[in-house]
């Protein structure tokens, strides 16, 4: 019989008891030992419930207890939680977690104190939620050299983009509705400003390239500034926009954003609607694959916090190798990069205006809407971010144009 610890009791660390409870058999099954659930540690109180017997608020009682082999940390944010799974390491308890933001900052010491002890840290709910990647990424597709990940990786703003899509709502509109329904945190910021897709697609490309990708070095931008008429825009080219997480290496070198794209439908993520997310993977022999899956939620995350459990006991004295070293991933400036932006302009005389974009931009293609007035967007040929950049400054002096209203990048 196996002792685990279970720090935190909200709705992933209650998924976790739910999961364990309603699978037991096969779960111990495929672990080849018995779970017991020795402590859920939590301030809270939540009296009637069954793990009331079991449960403690002091982390003293758990790492303190030899019999506990593996914890679970499912509390969420840097502090306490790296305090804690540190210190368990250290005493040679294996760890499973959720927890990105622990991930992201910590997993390069953290991974190197588990594999110095012969023990595991795990963390395949960090990232996609239910879908299995860090795990493929760690095995599966060993044999491959990945040159790219560009993924859907937060839900909430999926879910927003989608709805704007399809309905033809506002940002706000949608957000709000989305609150309303309990799909969006009441305060959104680290999702629709894209800092939760960032943290992911650092612990990914940390794992895929094998050195520790800052996030704080990743380019972010949320998608608070689209508007309804991106969207109509975006139909009208048959396009449409995604927040898309990416790191992708060119020749030697790797660059990481986060930011909205438009993508035209034949794309492999034009259609991860709602709060579906999706991690498309480049490598050099394997070619393209995808996961797709339920990025949150109570069971599907609980499903692979267990999944680690049972990893974790089969492998109780090993340590699964983990390709994800301390030294630092350094990302190339995006202004190198290349890509091409959507544009959108507001004028006063729509021929001298079009002229200016051309004298600046070479012949691009006007777009306009039926039921808009003073108005045009166009796409840029593709060149670096930095180039694009001075030129859309220098069209914004231009006297012609009134107001450049939207940049957003465009990939095929
Ligand atoms: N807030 C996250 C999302 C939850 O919307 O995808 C999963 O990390």
């Amino acid at each position: 019989m196996i002792n685990i610890a279970i720090l935190g009791y909200g709705t992933v660390g209650s998924g976790v008891v739910e999961v364990i409870k309603t699978n037991k058999n096969s779960i111990e099954k495929k672990a080849g030992e018995s779970i017991n659930i020795k402590y859920v540690l939590d301030i809270r109180k939540f009296p009637g419930d069954p793990i009331e017997e079991i449960l403690t608020d002091n982390i003293e009682d758990i790492l303190n207890d030899d019999e506990v082999k593996i914890i679970v940390e499912v509390m969420g944010g840097v502090e306490p939680a790296y305090t804690f799974v540190k210190r368990a390491l250290l005493s040679g308890k294996s760890v499973v977690t959720s927890n990105k933001e622990l991930v992201a900052k910590h997993g390069a010491e953290l991974l190197e104190i588990a594999k110095s002890k012969d023990i595991n840290f795990l963390f395949e709910a960090s990232v996609g939620g239910g879908i299995p990647i860090i795990r493929p990424l760690n095995q599966s597709l060993t044999a491959d050299e990945i040159y790219e990940i560009t993924g859907i990786l937060n839900g909430t703003t999926n879910y927003i983009l989608s709805k704007m899509a399809d309905e033809g709502k506002s940002f706000e509109e949608v957000l709000k509705v989305a609150q309303e329904k309990g799909y969006a945190e009441r305060d959104p910021k680290a999702d629709v400003e894209g800092h939760d897709a960032c943290r992911k697609i650092a612990i990914l490309s940390s794992l895929a390239f094998g050195m520790h990708a800052d996030y704080e070095d990743i380019y972010t931008e949320g998608i608070t500034k689209i508007t309804k008429r991106d969207m109509d825009y975006a139909k009208k080219l048959g396009y449409t926009i995604k927040l898309l997480a990416t790191s992708k290496k060119i020749d030697h070198r790797i660059f990481a954003r986060v930011c909205p794209v438009m993508i035209s439908k034949e794309h492999p993520l034009a259609n991860v609607n709602g709060v579906f997310n999706a991690i498309f993977i480049k490598g050099n022999v394997i070619g393209d694959v995808m996961f797709y899956g339920k990025g949150a939620g109570k069971l599907p995350t609980a499903s692979a916090v267990v999944a680690d459990i049972v990893d974790a006991i089969k492998h109780l004295n090993r340590n699964i190798l983990s390709f994800w070293s301390k030294e630092k991933l350094e990302l190339m400036d995006l202004k190198d990069v290349n890509t091409r932006y959507f544009v959108t302009i507001k004028y006063d005389n729509f021929k001298t205006a079009v002229e200016e974009v051309r004298s600046i931009f070479g012949e691009v293609e006007v777009i306009q809407l039926d039921d808009v007035e003073g108005e045009f967007a166009f796409i840029t040929l593709e060149e670096t971010e930095g180039i694009i950049n001075e030129k859309i400054n220098v069209l914004k002096d231009k006297e012609e144009i009134k107001e450049i209203s939207s940049t957003i990048r465009v990939e095929r």
